[in-house]
């Protein structure tokens, strides 16, 4: 199969999981575990290339004197996600893109390994570098808040003719007015905020599906998430967490068709003080999940779970599936939003399933019988 060319916007955390991977799993070919799919519609992870990468940060972009690749800003602080693979050069630049709003105020007061670190550097062109490189998918990996960045990004993807995958939850796929610019350009738009591989809303939602099906009521549920990582230390700013909050909080809402009586929250810390960040615990996430519902009888049924996982390789394993997905649109010239794939691993998709039917409907788009 043809490669499929990416570009990252935002060569953080989650960046360089999947970076890691794609030679990771090159590397292992014996035992291919944790993937949800080795081939997907004829496409290998092997066919997947990080092409061009923009930043803003100092220590991950190019200079007039200096050229800095993905293999090299993948591994700059503050960059702590578990090394899982050597990368080697490949010749894919990181460039500076425009700052806008990507890195807030409140950011800049930490220790700067700990934080992003703003270049002075002047922006490039993004649309031409996208070009010259021949990128054909674009994923956007910025940071939480970053509304304007993202919307130029995205803006940048369709005049460059690129797929645009969002993995954060400024709202770009769920956007009429976005869904329309990316069908009239056609190219595939899928999003928003990702659904990592076996992450705490994943989780949270399959226990929430059990109480239902099961017919226990449910009067009250919460979801805290707590890393030592820069998406929770950004989403540590009451003001930068409001979109994150709603997309967690859709997520698992979506799937209760009442009211819930008691309590109601999913993200960063504890529903009060919604603090999730905790210095030391590098990428490491635990997000303690907590259901209560009343059963038979009106006896009480009560579920308190902890998932601990590391939080940025379990958003690679679906985003390796979602470059496959937008890259079978552009081959079938199928534009606008991706349902099937945005609802099975997507938060916040434009079309809200339970996981199951989301998962089947993936799959028939995988084998060319369902069209988006
Ligand atoms: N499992 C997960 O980790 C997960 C799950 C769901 C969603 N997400 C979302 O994915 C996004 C990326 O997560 P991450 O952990 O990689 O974050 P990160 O903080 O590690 O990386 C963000 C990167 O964006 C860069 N940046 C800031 N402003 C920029 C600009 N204007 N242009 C280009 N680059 C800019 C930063 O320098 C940094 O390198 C976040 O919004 C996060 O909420 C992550």
């Amino acid at each position: 199969m043809p490669d499929i060319n990416i570009a990252i916007v935002g060569v953080g955390n989650c960046a360089s999981s999947l970076v890691q991977g794609l030679k990771y799993y090159k590397d292992n070919k014996k035992e291919v575990i944790g993937l949800i799919h080795e081939n997907l519609g004829g496409y290998k992870l092997s066919d997947i290339k990080a092409v061009v990468g923009f930043d803003v940060d100092k220590r991950k972009v190019s200079t007039k004197q200096k050229t800095i690749d993905i293999s090299e800003a993948i591994f700059a602080a503050p960059n702590n996600s578990r090394k899982i693979s050597d990368v080697p050069n490949l010749n894919a630049s990181v460039y500076m893109g425009p700052k806008l709003d990507g890195v807030p105020e409140h950011m800049l007061k930490h220790p700067k390994d700990k934080t992003f670190d703003p270049s002075d550097e002047e922006a490039v062109d993004v649309v031409e570098k996208l070009k010259e490189h021949k990128a054909e998918v674009m994923i956007n990996y910025l940071p939480v808040g970053s509304q304007k960045a993202t919307e130029f990004y995205a803006d940048c993807a369709i005049k460059a003719g690129c797929a645009f995958i969002n993995c954060m939850p400024t709202l770009i796929a769920c956007e009429e007015s976005w869904q329309k610019r990316f069908e009239e350009a056609g190219l595939p738009v899928l999003g928003d905020d990702i659904k990592s591989q076996l992450g705490a809303t994943y989780t949270h939602r399959a226990l929430i599906q059990a109480f239902l099906d099961r017919g226990v009521k449910i009067i009250s549920t919460t979801q805290g998430n707590y890393a030592g990582n820069t998406d929770l230390l950004n989403l540590s700013d009451k003001q930068r967490n409001v979109s994150k909050i709603v997309t967690k909080k859709s997520s698992i809402k979506s799937l209760i068709p009442y009211e819930l009586e008691g309590q109601f929250y999913a993200g960063p810390g504890d529903p009060e003080k919604q603090y999730g960040y905790v210095d030391g615990k590098g990428d490491e996430k635990t997000a303690p999940i907590k259901i209560h519902g009343i059963g038979f009888g009106g006896v009480r049924v009560d579920v308190d779970a902890t998932l601990t996982v590391d939080d940025s390789p379990n958003s690679a394993g679906v985003i390796i599936d979602l470059v496959r997905c937008a890259k079978l649109a552009m081959d079938r010239k199928i534009a606008g939003v991706i349902e099937s794939p945005s609802s099975f691993f997507f938060k916040c998709p434009p079309v809200k399933l339970k996981d199951l039917e989301a998962k089947k409907r993936t799959e028939e788009f995988i084998e060319g019988n369902r069209e988006r």
